[in-house]
């Protein structure tokens, strides 16, 4: 019998989020890890581009997916492509070919629908998702020294970002990526959509776990740098970061503020999948690595050629982008 794809909706979401919540719970109970997939797809980008799919058999779920619908830049034009995350298929129904059957007919449905590629991150071996045709992009994750200032922190003004700034965040976004071969092209919407998920699961989480901090920094009324991280643990995570200027001392010196806030002796772990065209004077790399989660492509038309191949420099992809 042929399992038929649905909508992964109603009593089908919660078995879908009953089986994936011992993976990828990120320490929520099970109610929360429920309610911010809600509140996801509540957000205007997420009610537009994200859902869920999964592949049945009869009443029984036997795999499922996130699906995105992205925008990315991709040797100077814009692609439409299809997302797919949290690829899962139930205990009992591995090594029957439902992962694969199910990402099979994503990447058909994608092909009618009008996207062009295909991209996801592999957290396993990535030979099952070559064996698809989807090849590996390079992308390196950072540890980042910040040279503290003596003397306390530079004074400019730093505030808490918000709505006003999004149009300066997306035009720094796509001044950043314009060098780049491959990146994402980033709408308002879709920053908002990214900042809103990592306040969810911070919101959601067991307080003083996690949290996440948006500042800015404002000249003549206007956002001229920013910053987006997340913390827990004595770790920062660098989500997405901009600078006006391609120098980057901004930001540089916005992290120098953030840091002066904290207790000398415990500094924190920095970590970013930080743009290689962008190291502020006042940052040092202490440490690069390929990502974990390996990024993977793949052209869903036979008449695309195929990606010549690419390299970390040529990639702009923040952790914030992370799917
Ligand atoms: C990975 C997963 C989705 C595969 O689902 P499945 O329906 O069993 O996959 P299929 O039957 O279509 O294909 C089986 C192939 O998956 C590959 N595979 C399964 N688990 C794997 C792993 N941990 N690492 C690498 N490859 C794996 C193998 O190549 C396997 O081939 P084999 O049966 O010849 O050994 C499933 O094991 C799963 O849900 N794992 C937990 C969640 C997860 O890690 N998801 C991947 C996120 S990127």
């Amino acid at each position: 019998m042929r399992y038929e794809v649905v909508a992964a909706t109603g009593p089908v979401l919660e078995q879908v989020l009953d089986d994936t919540f011992p993976l990828w719970n990120d320490g929520l109970s099970r109610q929360n890890y429920g309610r911010q997939w809600v509140a996801q797809l509540k957000t205007p980008w997420g009610s537009a581009h994200l859902d869920r799919v999964a592949l049945v058999d009869g009443p029984h779920v036997v795999s499922s997916a996130k699906r995105y619908d992205l925008s990315l830049r991709l040797d100077g034009r814009i692609r439409r492509v299809l997302g797919i995350g949290a690829v899962f298929t139930a205990p009992a129904y591995r090594g029957r070919g439902g992962a694969r059957e199910l990402l099979a007919r994503l990447l058909e449905t994608a092909v009618t629908e009008g996207q062009e590629f295909a991209m996801l991150f592999s957290e396993i071996a990535p030979a099952f998702y070559e064996r698809l045709d989807f090849v590996p992009v390079p992308l390196a994750e950072w540890t980042i020294e910040v040279d503290q200032k003596r003397g306390g922190a530079p004074a400019m003004l730093v505030r808490t970002g918000d709505e006003r700034d999004l149009h300066n965040i997306v035009e720094m976004s796509a001044a950043r990526s314009a060098g780049a071969r491959l990146a994402l092209d980033r709408s308002e919407d879709f920053v908002r959509f990214n900042i809103t998920r990592k306040r969810l699961l911070s919101g959601l989480s067991a307080p003083g776990t996690r949290d996440t901090e948006f500042l800015v920094v404002e000249e003549g009324h206007q956002a001229v740098a920013y910053l987006v991280c997340t913390q827990q643990d004595g770790r920062w995570v660098i989500e997405e970061a901009g600078d006006r200027d391609p120098a980057g001392a901004r930001l540089g010196a916005l992290l120098q503020v953030m840091l002066a806030r904290q207790p000398s002796e415990r500094l924190p772990e920095i970590r970013a999948w930080w743009p290689q065209s962008l190291v502020p004077p006042q940052l040092r790399v202490a440490a690069s690595t390929p990502t974990q989660e390996v990024l993977m492509i793949r052209p869903l038309k036979d008449r695309m050629l195929p990606l010549p191949p690419l390299a970390a420099e040529e990639v702009v992809f923040w952790h914030a982008d992370y799917f």
